[in-house]
């Protein structure tokens, strides 16, 4: 993978549907002159812990650079310093000045800063949660929690991010938000600016990427809410009690690595609960990782740190985002359709998609767009996606079209989206896009129309994994199964800053837009991870992480699987543990726990180096004093094993968090090649927050046996516990 890639916000209509080959930007953060961006990790001062004097940090930082730099009293050399997400800091140095800095005793590591890629009025209904009854009034919508984002800004005058009702934030809240001009409020608590440095400026959002994925994850309810006019309905995010804090670290074009690092370092101080993050590059082992490393310090302090799987499906090994500290978040679809029908001058008609939805377009000449040549004025151009699809159509429009046909490429199956075009459109899936190629091709003179009709509900079957979202096996760490879990992610409507368009809406409180992308269904755990926070404050991340897998859903209510984006019944590596339920989460009965020295041990057993450790973990010769434990063995609540190994042997420990007295026993799963069994059988509990420990054994004949999926369940009267089992 390119080493210069930069984090891409992960939503389709910001960075358009380009494949996984062209997500990487090959230029690094650097200046004209010579002078590029670097992240430097050192080891803290002697007797870190025992002093945080911020000055006192910044000469220690200083002692690194090269004299010149060191004494500089003007300003600070620095562009960031960082001791929350890790102990190090972000500078600009020359080619040799680099040269210099790594050679000095301390330096564990120096990256060259990249840029990431940026990778609702419908899904809380969908997913079972409503105003009144549901999910939200058994458990709660958030009360309490904070959910910090990295993202584009926000806007702060939106509707969705209103006070009303809503509680003063937690005495342990030691964030901000001071400007002029702009407010925050009980709801948006803090906000602030990161990017190339420490910044007065307000966080102001320029492209809408970040109102979208806040509203997502906690927005309040707005009524009449609709993408003009289009899935109206109330919107709200999944904690709609939840505060929130944002933290802008991405513009339009990505966010930078040394930014993104000191979004985290102010969101771990100022005390967020959750860390939403819809962004993410390539796969990189975990020191190499910046993301993975801030969000292991966030891990630290109990925060939850839920992040997007990526854009770069269908295709295997696809995944960014896999520590197993972090949950990877995959994208489906819901139950809504934008309808905007496709009719041939055969009379045949096929059942597109946008989020524009004006009168009918009369038929009309219909061509293919040729690399610009040809004249398109008065025609409905047919073309596969380039780049951002709304910008696509205004293209054609400048050009003279009347109307566009988006036809859904070889890869995406039957993935639609429904965007805010500018222009009569219709986004078709790829096998109708097929047969409507095939029409240009064999008719003399090939017309077209498009009949708009309107929002419907219920599509089955739903939710089908988009096939955008990002596939396991994980390259990182092949032996946990990721992504985690799947949430809603395709033509999601949230919040939308005014000033951003779409540019037909003129009432400023009421903006929304339709988006896709693993940025989108991020932010939707994000704020069932809040839920499950207020609802069990005393949980660790990873506790709320299984909450979140071992009670999600692989099946339709017709008992079949959950299919993905060609109808196939969709894989572990697809899914996960599945889709979520947030009816289930906030109370699983058992629980798979992972400490952090449990977590050390897993990464010296994927025999990191020493140095390669202490910078994850800060811990120097972690792995001396510790054991090592293979991937398998993390307590986790999936597993994932190489089917050439022909075996596996690991223990898993469960503690009750259901009812005191509770008996659970197991149901197996597994294809007939696999011989599974689980022992004890059955588990039998008599307190609160009792421990047991289990062994899971799996035996195949691995000359015949490539691919086994299948799960095991601990069933009680109340709960179904679910860990999926791949053998790959
Ligand atoms: C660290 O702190 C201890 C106790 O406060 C002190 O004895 C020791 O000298 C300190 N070491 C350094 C290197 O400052
Ligand atoms: C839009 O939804 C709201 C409820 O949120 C409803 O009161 C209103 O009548 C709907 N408007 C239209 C045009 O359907
Ligand atoms: C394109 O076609 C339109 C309508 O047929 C015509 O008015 C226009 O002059 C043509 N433009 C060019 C550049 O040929
Ligand atoms: C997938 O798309 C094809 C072509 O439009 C359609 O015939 C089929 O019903 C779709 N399947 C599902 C499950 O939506
Ligand atoms: C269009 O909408 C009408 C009214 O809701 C419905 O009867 C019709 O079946 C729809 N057409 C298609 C092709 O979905
Ligand atoms: C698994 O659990 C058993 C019984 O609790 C214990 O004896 C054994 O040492 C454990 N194995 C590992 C690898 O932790």
């Amino acid at each position: 993978m390119d080493a210069h890639a930069r984090l891409l916000l992960t939503s389709l209509v910001l960075t358009g549907l380009l494949s996984h080959t062209t997500s990487t930007i090959t230029h690094g953060n650097c200046e004209k002159s010579g002078q590029c961006t670097y992240i430097v990790r050192v080891r803290p001062p002697p007797n870190f812990s025992a002093e945080k004097s911020p000055t006192s940090l910044e000469n220690w930082y200083r002692s690194f650079l090269p004299p010149g730099m060191a004494t500089s009293e003007l300003r600070s050399p620095f562009i960031h310093t960082y001791t929350e997400a890790i102990i190090g800091f972000a500078v600009r140095l020359t080619k040799d000045e680099v040269e210099y800095v790594k050679k000095k005793d301390g330096v564990l590591k120096v990256y060259q800063d990249d840029i990431l890629p940026l990778l609702t009025t419908h899904t809380p209904d969908f997913l079972g949660l409503r105003p009144n009854g549901g999910a939200w009034n058994s458990f709660g919508m958030g009360e309490g929690s904070i959910i910090g984002l990295l993202d584009t800004g926000i806007d702060f005058a939106h509707t969705s991010f209103n006070d009303d009702g809503m509680a003063t934030p937690p005495a342990k809240w030691r964030g901000s938000c001071k400007f002029e001009g702009v407010k925050c409020n009980k709801k948006l608590i803090g906000a602030r600016s990161l990017i190339g440095g420490q910044n007065s400026e307000p966080p102001m959002d320029d492209v809408g990427h970040g109102t979208h994925t806040a509203s997502t994850a906690a927005g309040r309810f707005v009524e009449g809410a609709s993408v003009l006019g289009n899935g109206n309905g109330t919107a709200a995010g999944m904690a709609p009690r939840a505060h929130i804090a944002m933290y802008q670290v991405c513009d339009e074009l990505g966010c930078y690595n040394s930014d993104v690092l000191a979004g985290m370092e102010a969101a771990i101080a100022d005390g967020v609960d959750i860390l939403s993050i819809s962004l993410g590059g390539p796969t990189q082992p975990f020191h190499e990782d910046i993301l993975a490393i801030g969000a292991f310090s966030a891990m630290q302090k109990g925060i939850f740190v839920s992040c997007s799987a990526g854009n770069s499906g269908p295709f295997s090994s696809s995944v960014s985002n896999e520590a197993p500290w972090i949950l990877t978040v995959g994208a489906s679809t819901m139950d809504r359709q934008m309808k905007a029908i496709v009719k041939l001058g055969d009379g045949r008609l096929f059942v597109g998609e946008s989020a524009y939805q004006p009168s009918n377009l009369a038929s009309l000449p219909l061509v293919f767009k040729l690399d610009g040549s040809g004249n398109i004025t008065g025609k409905v151009v047919a073309c596969e996606i380039e780049g951002p699809l709304v910008e696509n159509g205004q293209t054609i429009k400048d050009g003279g079209g009347a109307g566009m046909i988006i036809l859904g490429t070889e890869d995406s199956g039957n993935t639609t989206f429904a965007a805010a075009h500018v222009l009569p459109a219709s986004y078709v899936n790829s096998p109708d896009g097929a047969v409507i190629r095939k029409y240009i091709e064999s008719s003399k003179k090939p017309t077209a129309s498009i009949i708009f009709n309107g929002t419907s509900l219920g599509t089955i079957p739903a939710p089908v994994v988009a096939y955008f979202s990002s596939r396991g096996p994980s390259t990182a760490s092949p032996g946990i199964l990721k992504p985690d879990i799947i949430g809603p992610g395709v033509n999601v409507i949230a919040a939308w800053p005014f000033q951003v368009g779409p540019k037909t809406v003129d009432k400023h409180d009421k903006v929304f837009n339709s988006m896709s992308g693993t940025s989108m269904s991020t932010p939707h755990l994000s704020g069932i991870a809040a839920i499950i926070k207020s609802a069990h404050s005393d949980w660790s991340p990873a506790a709320i992480k299984s909450a979140i897998m071992t009670t999600a859903y692989v099946i339709y209510d017709n008992k079949k699987p959950i299919l993905d984006e060609k109808l196939n019944p969709a894989g572990h590596f697809t899914i996960g543990a599945g889709h979520v339920n947030p009816y289930k989460v906030t109370n699983p009965g058992l629980i798979y726990d992972i400490d952090e020295q449990q977590y050390i041990s897993y990464l010296c057993g994927l025999d990191y180096t020493d140095s390669e450790v202490e910078i994850i973990t800060h811990q120097k010769g972690a792995c001396n004093k510790g054991k090592k434990i293979a991937e398998a063995e993390l307590n986790y609540p999936s597993i994932a094993v190489w089917a050439s190994t022909g075996k596996l042997l690991v223990n898993r420990t469960v503690t009750n968090v259901g009812d005191a007295r509770s008996s659970y026993t197991v149901d197996i799963d597994m294809p007939n090649e696999i011989k599974a069994t689980v022992s004890p059988t059955r588990l039998e509990f008599t307190k609160a927050k009792e421990m047991k420990t289990f062994v899971v054994s799996l035996s195949w004949d691995s000359s015949k046996t490539k691919h086994a999926e299948g799960s095991f369940k601990w069933v009680s009267g109340q709960h179904v516990v679910r860990s999926p089992i791949v053998i790959f």
